[in-house]
């Protein structure tokens, strides 16, 4: 099973890279930078003073859990809390043990592709909240969502955090959005964070910290791009650079090549020439504001119940109904 699963991932790797340095513009998958050093360097960059999201959720769930319980649980005898990509569970134990504590009638199911991600947050659980009712799920989201539709009563409440939404490209971000939507019955629904358009000087702080550890983030995906696929970038000749766009909102990183160079990669037979100053575009990060929100909402037939904002208004969860 173990080894089932890396192959298939390492062939999708290959996939993937081969597929965005072969384009006319180059560009990466972001889902790339998270191999072990790469959740590493992401935890820290969680814990960097720049980085504001981390605390605003947090801040978030603290002050709002009775209210976000009370509309969830509002006119129904129990809910099924879905929670796609849950990470260290960090903050969605606050919520979940204000749940138990108030003795609420649900149970948790966390989706995760890495199976070793599910471990770990389900013996975190275990020891902080004994009481929850939780059954990982090893499978991508919409065949979760589809396996789980099949047996269940109550509504479903899907959560999104980490303003994860923010990595897609806003048109890819509406069609996952009305995928999930589709799948919903009247009634359920979806708890989404989104980081909010803000200052564009603390924005782009966020991705180019003073310590340099975005930097690291980003020019892992090559270090992993040189073990994994045997190729031969050097990370000197490539910089890292973020910018923001306060128009679209949209905050884009890419790997710089600093001269015309040639790189192999020799697991997938590829030889990738790059010109003086040309990029690969990495990541997106969205920045929303109400009327995006409110936009994608409607557009994927779901109606926005409630905004959640952190102090300063950074950051915001959402609840969308259907
Ligand atoms: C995990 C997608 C929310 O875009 O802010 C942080 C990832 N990349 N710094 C974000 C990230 C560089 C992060 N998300």
């Amino acid at each position: 099973m173990t080894t089932n699963t890396t192959e298939k991932i390492s062939f999708s790797v290959a996939e993937a890279v081969k597929e965005g340095l072969t384009k006319k513009e180059k560009s990466l998958p972001s889902w790339l930078f998270y191999d072990a050093e790469g959740d590493r360097l992401f935890q820290e960059i969680m814990n960097m003073p720049e980085y504001y999201l981390t605390n605003c959720e947090f801040d978030i769930f603290q002050k709002y859990k009775q209210e976000i319980l009370s509309i969830i649980s509002s006119g129904t005898d129990g809910f099924n809390l879905i929670e796609f990509g849950a990470g260290d569970g960090l903050k969605t134990e606050i919520l979940l043990k204000h749940f138990v504590e108030q003795s609420a009638t649900f149970n948790y199911k966390p989706v995760d592709i890495s199976e070793n991600v599910l471990n770990l947050l389900q013996e975190r659980m275990k020891k902080s909240i004994p009481d929850l009712d939780i059954e990982p799920i090893n499978k991508e989201y919409f065949s979760a969502l589809d396996s789980l539709n099949e047996a269940r009563k109550n509504p479903m409440v899907v959560l999104f955090m980490g303003g994860n939404i923010g990595n897609f490209l806003l048109e890819d971000a509406q069609s996952f959005v009305n995928e999930i939507a589709n799948k919903l019955r009247t009634g359920d629904r979806i708890i989404m964070g989104f980081d909010m358009k803000k200052d564009p000087e603390m924005i782009r702080s966020a991705y180019n910290d003073a310590q340099g550890i975005t930097r690291q983030f980003n020019m892992n995906l090559l270090k992993r791009l040189n073990n994994k696929l045997d190729a031969d970038f050097n990370l000197d000749e490539f910089k890292h650079y973020p910018s923001y766009d306060p128009q679209t909102g949209t905050t884009k990183s890419f790997l710089i090549s600093k001269k015309q160079q040639t790189v192999q990669l020799k697991a997938i037979d590829t030889t990738i020439n790059f010109k003086a100053w040309e990029h690969i575009h990495v990541e997106v990060s969205q920045k929303f504001d109400e009327d995006l929100i409110e936009n994608m909402a409607t557009e994927a037939g779901l109606t926005v119940e409630k905004y959640f904002y952190d102090d300063k208004n950074y950051f915001a969860d959402v609840v969308m109904r259907k």
